[in-house]
């Protein structure tokens, strides 16, 4: 049932809100190291896959497993120690917390881990230069511009070297030349460390640093053979 060396994969996923039907057998398989771009309409159930696959939204039917283990059967408090250790989230609007610095904002997900302030920062530190914002190291996220916020959020999202990152419209918020040097530094990181990047986006530019495009129309997805 899962695609052989697939790292997370889903099968047959639904998921209804009410009496909307957000996903309706969904399908989905990513390998390590791989970039796989969620593309679909407004409201066709790309973030509801994304939060089914990340362990955040629990679906009404379906299997997901992920690295050999049933994220289905998981309990909530192992579904959070998963979330913590092995994924990295990106979101449209950086999402970083206002009080912290930059560099205190990507040391958080570390420090929660259990490193001391210290060496969670060293690592921090390192992870903004690779995104090419140590320069706002000291500033709060309201002092920075909208391209240099969500490389910080790609910082934090990467430095507890997670096995899977879930972006969900990265570069929504973006021009399209920030929009693409936030892409390709997320996807060199990624790729260097061997994570996979689940990719949710509208856009065709953002879709083309994936190496696999999957459609999800009314809840459904299917993979989409590339055309270049
Ligand atoms: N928490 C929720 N409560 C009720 N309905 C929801 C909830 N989340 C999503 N939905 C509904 O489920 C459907 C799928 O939503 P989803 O957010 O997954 O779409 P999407 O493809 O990510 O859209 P967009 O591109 O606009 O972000 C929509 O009809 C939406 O209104
Ligand atoms: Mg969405």
């Amino acid at each position: 049932m899962t695609p052989a060396g697939s790292l997370l994969a889903a099968h047959g996923l639904r998921k209804a809100y009410g009496p909307t039907t957000a996903l309706d057998g969904a399908e989905f398989s990513i390998h390590p190291g791989e970039v796989v771009a969620v593309m679909g309409p407004s409201g066709s159930g790309k973030s509801t896959l994304l939060h089914c696959l990340a362990g955040i939204v629990r679906p009404d039917a379906g299997e997901i497993s992920y690295n050999g283990r049933s994220l289905t059967s998981m309990t909530d408090t192992e579904l959070s120690a998963l979330r913590r250790s092995e994924f990295g989230f990106v979101f449209q609007f950086g999402q970083l917390v206002p009080e912290l610095t930059c560099v205190e904002n990507v040391a958080l997900p570390l420090r929660l881990n259990g490193a001391k302030r210290k060496e969670a920062e060293r690592t921090a530190l390192t992870w903004m230069e690779r995104l090419e914002v140590d320069d706002v190291r000291g500033k709060r996220p309201g002092e920075v511009s909208g391209g240099q916020g969500q490389r910080v959020a790609v910082a934090r999202a990467l430095a507890t070297s997670p096995r899977v990152v879930f972006a969900d419209e990265p570069t929504g918020a973006l021009d399209s030349l920030n929009g693409e040097r936030v892409m390709e530094l997320l996807t060199d990181a990624a790729r260097s460390t061997n994570a996979a990047v689940v990719l949710v986006t509208h856009e065709t530019r953002v879709a083309a640093y994936s190496d696999r495009e999957i459609v999800v129309r009314d809840g459904k997805s299917r993979d989409m053979e590339r055309l270049v």
